[in-house]
């Protein structure tokens, strides 16, 4: 379906919201910006966009996505440099990623053009809501999932696809102790874990718990099938510095392939670091520790850009990463990554996509 940003519908609130909202102290996550995008999935289409006051929703007790799980979601940024422009860091690799989350939970697909309209017209609508102060930025959270109300299992024919925004502050991320997770696991090869679906953060959560009760703050996802290799951390893809490389595991089935790994993958060669992807073993972690050849440590995701690892737990021992200093690879390059975003520094890979 061709849409124009022009022609969506839009219904605007009677009264912004937007005064109540202290910009100085945002948080992440506590705030909706006053308007949604809802679109409608039924006789085999999607129906037109709308855009309405963000609030409460009618939805049916029996609807598919609570009793069977097919929800899937992303999640964004945009940002607006000191000249007005608007950009969403990009929202094309978000749509690939969202095209194969929803083909694995048997959902029908958004085509680019809709995907991206749809963020723009919104955007534009609730464009005072994107902070502008540093490390501020307006988080994107599109998502889908079935609302037919049924109580049968089967593959739902009627879906919902929502964008919702909200104003996100720096993220000040203390570093993080994590635990090699051997008993728990997240994603199986041939499951999930590279579908952005509800799901996997519904069953991530109990080893988490358990972990933070530990004293942890995170844990270290490991292959399901002997726990030898590690996939990934919470809501984070993870990389170590080893012998002066980049390291990071490799994509499989099991974990999310992450737009903020890319990017510093993509980098990694302008700052002079040579980069590996592959299986990255615990036993090899546990090596690195020993013989003081593992320097750096840290997960990556769009939240926070990176987060530094401060210890990692590997069968019961704490090992402690050096200290972070302003020549350390990932302070390096969450500031280049940051400068792309804000437009800072030239957009030579051409991420940063244009709101109107
Ligand atoms: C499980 C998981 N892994 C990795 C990531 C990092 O992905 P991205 O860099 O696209 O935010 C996320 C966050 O989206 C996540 O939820």
């Amino acid at each position: 379906m061709a849409v124009l940003t022009e022609s969506i519908h839009v219904e605007r609130v009677a009264k912004s919201r937007l005064s109540s909202v202290d910009f100085n102290n945002l948080g992440f996550g506590n705030h909706i910006s006053d308007h949604m995008l809802v679109i409608d999935y039924k006789n085999g289409e999607w129906q037109e966009p709308k855009i309405v006051p963000y609030g409460m929703m009618e939805l049916s007790p029996a609807m598919l996505a609570l009793h069977y799980g097919q929800s899937v979601f992303e999640g964004m940024k945009a940002f607006k440099n000191e000249q007005g422009v608007i950009t969403i860091f990009r929202p094309e690799r978000h749509h690939k990623r969202l095209l194969r989350s929803l083909e694995r939970m048997c959902m029908p697909a958004i085509s680019e053009e809709l995907f991206l309209q749809s963020l723009s017209a919104l955007i534009e609508v609730d464009a005072d809501w994107i902070p502008t102060s540093e490390g501020a930025s307006l988080y994107l959270r599109p998502f889908v999932f079935a609302n037919e109300a049924k109580l049968g299992v089967k593959v739902a024919e009627e879906y919902k696809f929502i964008i919702l925004t909200s104003p996100v502050g720096p993220y000040f991320a203390k570093p993080v102790r994590v635990k090699v997770e051997e008993e728990f696991v997240r994603a199986a090869e041939g499951g999930t874990g590279f579908a952005k679906c509800a799901g996997n953060y519904g069953g991530a959560f109990y080893p988490t718990m358990l972990a933070q009760k530990q004293g942890f703050d995170q844990v270290l996802w490991t292959d399901a099938k002997d726990h030898k290799y590690i996939d990934e951390s919470g809501a984070m893809n993870v990389m170590f510095v080893i012998n002066g490389k980049l390291v990071t595991p490799r994509l499989t089935t099991s974990l999310l392939d992450g737009v903020t790994r890319d990017s510093i993958l993509t980098l990694a060669q302008s700052l002079g670091i040579e980069k590996e992807e592959r299986k990255v073993s615990v036993a090899e972690i546990e090596e690195a520790f020993k013989n003081k050849t593992i320097t750096e440590a840290f997960g990556v995701g769009t939240a926070a850009v990176v987060s530094q690892i401060a210890s990692i737990n590997i069968h019961g021992t704490d090992y402690h990463l050096p200290a972070v200093t302003e020549a350390s690879f990932q302070l390096r390059v969450k500031k280049k990554l940051n400068d792309i975003r804000k437009g800072i520094e030239a957009d030579v890979h051409g991420w940063n996509y244009r709101v109107k």
